[in-house]
């Protein structure tokens, strides 16, 4: 199959790996670039798991091909924090107890970043409607939402 060679940052480094037509964004940040914060959970785009930023949006990684980040602002979980400091979001995340097995929380963590950078403000029904693709097996989501709406509050 003929590879190609794609260009983008990835947590604010520049990368260039060499990619299949058919190679998924998520298998190139975990297996390629070994950042595995990135869950892969059902691979059909149905858990939200396995979410990333691209270009300050939030995308499905197991459904992105990697040609697509080609030229692309790539930032994963392990980007979020910046000099040592968490995001408010994950600081949130511990405050509130809204991580228990762990599995989605970096999906609903760079999910809840792009509400909050899209919506300053949000209503609860606004941080529901916008994690719905996002699912918890553990937390009932309570804890997540209150996380989520405390951030805002502070306006960070
Ligand atoms: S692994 Fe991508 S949506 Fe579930
Ligand atoms: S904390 Fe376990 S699935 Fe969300």
């Amino acid at each position: 199959m003929k590879t190609r060679t794609i260009a983008f940052t990835l947590n604010g480094e520049p990368r260039e790996v060499v990619v299949r037509p058919n190679d998924l964004l998520l298998n190139v940040i975990r297996d390629h670039e070994l950042l595995t914060g990135t869950k892969y959970g059902c691979g059909i785009g149905e858990c939200g798991t396995c979410t990333v930023q691209v270009d300050g949006k939030p995308v499905l990684s197991c459904l992105t091909l990697a040609v697509a980040a080609d030229g692309c602002q790539v930032v994963t979980i392990e980007g979020l924090a910046e000099g040592g400091r968490l995001d408010p979001v994950q600081e949130a995340f511990l405050d509130h107890a809204a991580v228990q097995c762990g599995f989605c929380t970096p999906g609903m963590i760079m999910t809840s970043r792009s509400l909050l950078d899209e919506i300053p403000q949000p209503t609860e029904e606004e941080v529901r409607e916008y994690l719905r693709g996002c699912l918890c097996r553990c937390t009932g989501y309570a804890s997540i939402v209150r996380a989520v709406l405390s951030v805002a509050e502070k306006g960070a």
